[in-house]
């Protein structure tokens, strides 16, 4: 009978250490769950020579990806080198020879998730990724299990650490974007070069994969409306303060009358609303489901332990199923017809922040325009602006839809009047 499950892990870096030290430090509790001993047998790296932040024999390190995939005695392989080559290449070997696989890797599972769990299933293996989207809040595994009785209607998300703690560093200390990001790359939560985090790329790739699993479509990246945080001034981020509202980076993925969005941008969150109060590098989702009604989960997004947890959680639960013989089965692929909405069928209130000529009938003007295109507003508020012979004019719009906003915006751009269309942001309301 077997003693023991033999892993090979892919990727000896920042999850990858915690994984080796979850692993050894947590070998009780793991045996006591699993009945079996999980052993690291190889680890994959590109340079065996380098400083390790996890005691390991030499020996057990490679540099040749065949030494652990095509190796019979590994039953699971870890993945935690991310990128799409090889990684991709390694896993789809792996499944080939039927062994399970678990993996952190958010890129690859959005992009190339639909045809990883197609070849799992038709090799009978699990490939578990609950570490792809934030880290260290098992939200996939409450997607999947938990809320499969309900029907999930909104995902809401604050799914980028380092974009969550630019935003709350700035409405913390008034310190403009540029300043701030270079701070956060000191200090190591922004990367040197931070375009898929700051451009809302990162974001979007686990709203892709949440929307997936909570709605039973398959979603692609390039159906996600996806805008960055590198525009959002201070300026917005006070006014929106002095009306109630916190900005972050939020990813939202809605269903009505069975017809979906997903988005990423800079939203307004009323100050009340539990994502609101989620600052620093912390993540959040918000799920509202038919029965359940609201929920959130809360906690670390990255960082080695965390996420090694639930790249842990994912082995157990394969160690589980080998044990069980129905390694493969338990995933279930999207099985809903996919209807996008279309931009007159997206609803959403709205910031909006203009410097128009301070003269009179200019702000009359623009109401009329927003009522023209179907758009009533909620707050009107005009102040001097700092050059000129110009006002600011700020507007909050109830509920509008996204085609007629854009009409408005389209003909706002070709006044005289309107010298430019500072800012324009959703707002959601607690
Ligand atoms: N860091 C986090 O907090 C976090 C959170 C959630 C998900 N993730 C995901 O987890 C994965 C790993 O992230 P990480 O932060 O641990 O990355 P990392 O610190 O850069 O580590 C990557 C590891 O993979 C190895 N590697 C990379 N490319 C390789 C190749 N072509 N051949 C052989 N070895 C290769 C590297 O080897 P060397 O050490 O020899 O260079 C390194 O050990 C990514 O998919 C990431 O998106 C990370």
């Amino acid at each position: 009978m077997q003693k023991e499950i033999r892993i090979g892990l892919l990727g000896l870096g920042t999850v990858g250490s915690g994984v080796v030290r979850i692993i050894s430090n947590h070998q009780e509790e793991l045996y006591k769950q699993t009945g079996l001993h999980i052993h690291i047998d190889k680890i994959l790296v590109r340079d065996t020579n380098k400083k390790r932040e996890v005691p390991i024999a030499p020996d057990r390190l490679t540099v040749n990806a065949e030494e652990i995939i095509e190796d019979p005695e590994i039953d699971v392989i870890v993945e935690v080198m991310g990128g799409i080559e090889p990684a991709k290449q390694y896993i789809l070997e792996a499944l080939k020879r039927k062994k399970n696989v678990v993996t952190a890797n958010k890129d690859l599972m959005a992009l190339h998730g639909a045809e990883i769990l197609r070849i799992a299933q038709q090799n009978r293996c699990d490939v578990f990724y609950e570490a792809s989207v934030a880290g260290g809040i098992p939200i996939l595994r409450a997607l999947t299990d938990s809320f499969s009785s309900d029907r999930i209607t909104k995902i809401m998300g604050i799914v980028n650490g380092t974009t969550n703690y630019i935003l709350s560093k700035m409405s913390q200390t008034g310190a403009d974007y540029q300043e701030t990001l270079e701070e956060a790359q000191k200090l190591g939560y922004a990367e040197a070069n931070p375009g898929s985090d700051v451009e809302g790329w990162d974001a979007a790739y686990k709203m892709s994969i949440l929307s997936t699993l909570g709605f039973h479509v398959a979603m692609n990246l390039s159906e996600v409306d996806v805008k960055g945080i590198s525009d959002v001034s201070i300026e917005d981020i006070e006014l929106g303060k002095k009306l109630g509202y916190e900005m972050k980076l939020l990813g939202l993925a809605k269903l009505d009358d069975q017809k979906i969005e997903v988005s990423v941008q800079p939203t307004l969150v009323r100050n009340t609303h539990p994502l609101a109060s989620v600052n620093g590098v912390y993540n959040a989702i918000y799920i509202e489901g038919e029965a359940v009604g609201e929920t959130m989960f809360y906690g670390p997004g990255a960082g080695a332990l965390p996420t090694a947890t639930s790249v842990v959680s994912d082995l157990v639960s394969v160690v589980r199923n080998m044990k069980l013989g129905v390694n493969g089965q338990k995933m279930v692929a999207p099985y809903k017809e996919k209807r996008l909405k279309t931009d007159d069928e997206k609803y959403a209130k709205y910031f909006l922040r203009m410097v128009v000529a301070d003269q009179r009938g200019v702000l009359a003007q623009m109401t009329q325009l927003f009522a023209n295109n179907h758009i009533s507003l909620e707050q009107v508020i005009q102040q001097p602006y700092n050059s000129g012979n110009r006002a600011e004019i700020i507007l909050v719009t109830h509920e509008a839809a996204k085609s007629d906003l854009e009409i408005a915006l389209a003909t706002m751009k070709e006044m005289d009047v309107v010298s430019s269309i500072e800012s324009c942001y959703p707002v959601v309301e607690a």
